[in-house]
C-alpha cells in the first residue's frame, strides 16, 4: 500500500516547510500563467504552506475565480491558514483543506487548473497520483505538474560537491523522493493517460549565485534545516550522522557567503490539456 505521507514519514519539521513558504508563482511556477485564467476554479495539491496557493489567489484570480489547497498533514494546513491570515486576510477566494494526492476529495471534472510542484516527486505512485490529478479536471483545461531533478545539480567550485552528496542521500534517506524525477515527469504522464500530443514539457532552473540576497536566505533556510529538519545522511550510526551533518552545515555556510560560488538545479513541467 502507498503511504500517503512519504515526504513527512518521520513527522512533520517546519524548518523543512520553511524551505517552501519563499515560494511565489513568479519565482516557482511561472510556467502556470501560459494557461491560468483569472475565473479559473483552481486545485493546488500538495501545496505545503501555501505561498503559491495564495499567491494564485490574491494575484492571478478574480472574476469568480477561487483556488482550494489540499494537503494530507494537519500541521501543514495550519501552517497555510496561519499564512493566509498573516499575509492575505482579507482574501476570500482561498481555502485549504486536509487530503491526499491518491485520493483528492472532488468528482470528476471540476477544475479548470490542477497543479502540483514538487509533489510528484516525493510520491511512492507517481503514476496513481498523475491519473487522480487528471480524473478531476474538466475536459479541455489543464493539469500543471513541475519536479525538480535532484540528479542534475551543478554545484561549483568543487569544494562544494559534497553537498550534492548530501543533499542526495538526505532526500533517499527521507523516503520515496525519486532524484530522476524531473526527467521521468513525461514518460510517466504518458504511462498514466495523458495523451501525448495534448502534453507540453518545458524546463526552467533554480538557480542561485555570487552575492544575490536570494542565495543568502537560500543558504539560511538550508542551514536550519539540516540543523532541526532530521535529516539522515548515515543510516544507522547516529554518531556518523551528527557529524556528517556538521560537516554539512559548515560547508553550507562557506558556500552560502563565497561570492564566487555557485548552484543550480533542472525542474522539468508539464502542461496537460485533458482530451
Ligand atoms: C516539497 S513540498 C512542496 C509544497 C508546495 N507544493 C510548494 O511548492 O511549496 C511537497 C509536499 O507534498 C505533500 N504531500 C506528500 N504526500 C502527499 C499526498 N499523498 N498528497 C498530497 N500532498 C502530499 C507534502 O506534505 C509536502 O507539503
Amino acid at each position: 500500500m502507498t503511504s500517503e505521507q512519504a515526504y513527512y514519514n518521520t513527522g512533520y519539521k517546519k524548518s523543512i516547510s520553511d524551505t517552501h513558504a519563499i515560494r511565489t508563482v513568479e519565482n516557482s511556477v511561472e510556467y502556470i500563467t501560459n494557461v491560468l485564467q483569472p475565473d479559473f476554479k483552481v486545485l493546488d495539491v500538495g501545496c505545503g504552506p501555501g505561498s503559491i496557493t495564495i499567491d494564485i489567489a490574491k494575484n492571478y484570480l478574480s472574476q469568480g475565480g477561487s483556488v482550494i489547497g489540499i494537503e494530507p498533514t494537519p500541521e501543514v494546513i495550519d501552517t497555510a491558514n496561519n499564512l493566509k491570515q498573516s499575509i492575505a486576510a482579507d482574501v476570500d477566494n482561498v481555502s485549504f483543506q486536509i487530503g491526499s494526492i491518491y485520493k483528492l476529495p472532488f468528482d470528476d471534472n471540476t477544475f479548470d487548473l490542477v497543479h502540483a510542484h514538487q509533489v510528484v516527486v516525493h510520491l511512492e505512485d507517481p503514476v496513481k497520483a498523475l491519473k487522480e490529478l487528471a480524473r478531476v479536471t474538466k475536459p479541455g483545461k489543464y493539469v500543471t505538474v513541475k519536479d525538480g531533478d535532484l540528479d542534475s545539480i551543478l554545484i561549483y567550485p568543487p569544494k562544494y560537491d559534497v553537498l550534492k552528496e548530501y543533499q542526495s542521500k538526505g532526500a533517499l534517506n527521507r523516503g520515496s523522493t525519486d532524484l530522476k524525477a524531473g526527467r521521468k515527469l513525461l514518460s510517466r504522464a504518458i504511462e498514466a493517460g495523458y495523451k501525448p500530443s495534448n502534453i507540453t514539457t518545458t524546463t526552467s532552473t533554480l538557480s542561485f549565485a555570487g552575492q544575490k540576497e536570494t542565495k543568502k536566505t537560500w543558504g539560511d533556510l538550508l542551514i536550519k534545516r539540516v540543523e532541526t529538519g532530521g535529516e539522515v545522511f548515515v543510516v544507522d550510526d547516529e554518531k556518523k550522522n551528527e557529524e556528517a551533518k556538521q560537516e554539512v552545515i559548515k560547508v553550507l555556510q562557506e558556500w552560502r557567503d563565497d561570492e564566487t560560488s555557485v548552484w543550480s538545479a533542472i525542474n522539468f513541467e508539464i502542461t496537460y490539456k485533458k482530451a
